[in-house]
């Protein structure tokens, strides 16, 4: 049998291809005469295909190291986080305008878009926190994996989902960057009127107000916001990539 016919096969009867041994008589015993495939018979050590209760992970040619070399940058995922309203998108976006200077290939993940496609299923319960952190670090870890340096933008509240998203990380790739402006900064700034309603006791859940955001512990990178230029905060982040960038190469 043909290849291409038989993981049109397997695709459609939702079965992985397990061996590359043509059974041309087995296959003919699982059409049989009505001409309808029993996936029943795909249960044996015999068979070249079962079920896909167990997904193997496809091996690809070029590793990440390959590709990164090629963009002559090393993959990252620079994690911004804090309150609503601190600065994460502001200073991600002056980040990704000086990489992009530089010649850097970048993507940003900002957690407010990502919940227009990606995400659009989810709320902000506990659950759905967690799976929208989850998904964004599986995200970036694939675009890590294609050699670029990703700028994900996203308030992840709770140490342990950001510890969660930098444990799917390779070692040193997972950059914390702790956007630290005071609670009252942000509400003065309110550049969404969120914490107007949040205070008004119109939002549920909302961090810093009515659920809590946990403090990081040891992030990369710090940043106080209050009195300092988001370009100036911005270059260094990249001053910080430049001397990672170094110390690979030594
Ligand atoms: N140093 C700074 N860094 C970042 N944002 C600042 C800074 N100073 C003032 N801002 C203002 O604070 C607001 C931050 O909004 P935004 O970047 O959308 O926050 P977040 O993405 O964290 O919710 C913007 O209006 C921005 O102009
Ligand atoms: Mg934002």
């Amino acid at each position: 049998m043909r290849s291409e016919l038989r993981w049109k096969l397997c695709w459609e009867n939702e079965l992985d291809i397990i061996d590359h041994v043509d059974p041309p008589e087995f296959f003919r015993k699982a059409y049989g005469p009505t001409g309808v495939f029993n996936t029943k018979l795909f249960s044996g050590s015999q068979s070249w295909a079962r079920r896909a209760d167990n997904v193997h992970w496809q091996a690809t040619g070029f590793d990440k190291g390959a590709r990164a070399a090629m963009k002559s940058q090393r993959p990252a995922v620079l994690w911004f986080t804090g309150l609503s309203g601190s600065g994460k998108s502001t200073i991600a976006n002056a980040l990704d305008r000086l990489l992009h200077a530089r010649g850097k290939h970048t993507y940003i993940l900002d957690g407010d878009n990502v919940r227009h496609g990606l995400n659009r299923d989810l709320g902000f319960n506990q659950s759905d926190r967690v799976e929208n952190i989850r998904r964004v670090a599986e995200v970036a870890k694939l675009m890590a994996d294609a050699g670029l340096i990703v700028l994900v933008s996203l308030i992840s509240p709770f140490r342990g989902e950001r510890r969660m998203a930098r444990e799917l990380m390779e070692e040193g790739e997972f950059i914390e960057i702790f956007v630290d402006t005071p609670l009252e900064e942000c509400a003065r700034r309110d550049p969404k009127g969120l914490y107007r309603k949040a205070f008004a006791g119109k939002i549920a859940n909302f961090t810093g107000v009515s659920s809590p955001y946990e403090i990081p512990e040891s992030p990369e990178l710090q940043l106080e916001t209050v009195g300092h230029d988001p370009a100036a905060l911005a270059f260094e982040i990249e001053q910080f990539l430049e001397r990672r960038m170094e110390q690979s190469d030594a």
